[in-house]
């Protein structure tokens, strides 16, 4: 009966380590006793555990054993559910960081979305209309070589819309088999597997030795907690759509920052992010550099260049909703 006991305090410690998990008969030694008291009183509810203990109480040693065994079933499954979190939609301390906080230039009612400009010479590639942002572009690109991608949307926004796409997503497409974008894949020599892949949509990660971003999305707005984003990266195509959207599995990324008015973000192309539905009239301006490789450039969807900068990458003459619904 002590083993049995002594088996079911170890399972519940290893279940439920917040809570006092000494079995009711148990002696406790004199520095365990304040030290289990004091975690259980200044942590979570104590109630259900409570009941479940005296529940336990009451038990048989034969029905003990079998609490033993689905405690043990329990606290295995936790730790395999903890494993694949770990491997498929890590917590990542750089998965994205505040770069500066900034004034927006007046409005102009710009938009454009996803133009090629040129890192080196911002001058003569960003247009005339964009002019207001070329401060920030320049901040955003100084570790930048070659082509990078602006978008700017300045638009009244009313109640219950949001200015850009709602929904949790990352901004790197899942590219299945059979979809449109395959054959993009295909020649980019991604066509091995018949496996999913990621299509690079900025990419980005921290240098470990300077701590700056490396490629990846530079973003924000003119408009406090319109944005949302998410300390995780997701790793896994499985849980990805094919154009990001990873809302059903909102519950595995549970840290997350908003962003304040004039706040520039930079993030990875996997990390989970979201913009809101506001809850009153604005009037808002959207900001992004997107200043990693991308895979594809959609001629219907983003923007040409007036001064002749072309995507470094594949231009699709697909149309992302309407072809997607036809396949
Ligand atoms: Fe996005």
């Amino acid at each position: 009966m002590d083993e049995v006991n002594a088996g079911i305090a170890e399972l519940l410690a290893s279940c439920f380590p917040f809570v006092d998990t000494a079995i009711p008969g148990e002696e406790v030694g004199p520095t365990k006793a304040p030290a289990a008291a004091a975690s259980h009183k200044e942590s979570y509810p104590k109630l259900p555990l409570d009941v479940f203990e005296v529940i336990l109480f009451y038990l048989s040693a034969r029905d003990l054993k079998a609490v033993a065994k689905v405690c043990r079933f329990l606290s295995g499954a936790v730790k395999r559910e903890h494993a694949w979190r770990e491997a498929h939609a890590p917590y990542v301390e750089h998965a994205f960081t505040h770069v500066l906080t900034t004034r927006f230039p007046p409005p102009k009612g710009i938009q454009i979305n996803m133009m090629p400009i040129l890192a080196e010479d911002l001058y003569h590639t960003v247009p005339e209309e964009c002019r207001g942002y070329l401060e920030i572009i320049n901040l955003c690109a100084m570790q930048t070589k070659g082509v990078i991608y602006l978008t700017i949307d300045e638009h009244e926004v009313l109640p219950g819309e949001a200015h850009r796409r709602p929904g949790l997503h990352v901004e790197s497409p899942v590219v299945r088999p059979g979809d449109p974008l395959a054959r993009i894949a295909k020649s980019k020599g991604e066509e091995k597997s018949l496996d999913p892949v990621f299509l690079a949509w900025g990419q980005g990660m921290i240098d470990m030795v300077t701590k700056k971003p490396l490629d990846g999305i530079y973003f924000g707005s003119n408009v406090a907690r319109s944005s949302r984003v998410y300390r995780s990266m997701v790793t896994s195509t499985a849980m990805v759509g094919h154009d990001g959207d990873i809302g059903s599995v909102r519950h595995l990324f549970p840290r997350h920052t908003d962003l304040g008015a004039g706040d520039i973000f930079w993030m990875t192309d996997r990390t989970p992010h979201e913009s809101f539905h506001v809850k009153k009239k604005v009037y808002r301006q959207f900001f992004r550099l997107v200043t990693g490789p991308i895979g594809v450039w959609f001629s219907k969807h983003n923007t040409p260049n007036p001064a002749g900068v072309l995507p470094n990458c594949v231009i699709s003459d697909i149309d992302k909703f309407a072809d997607y619904e036809s396949t």
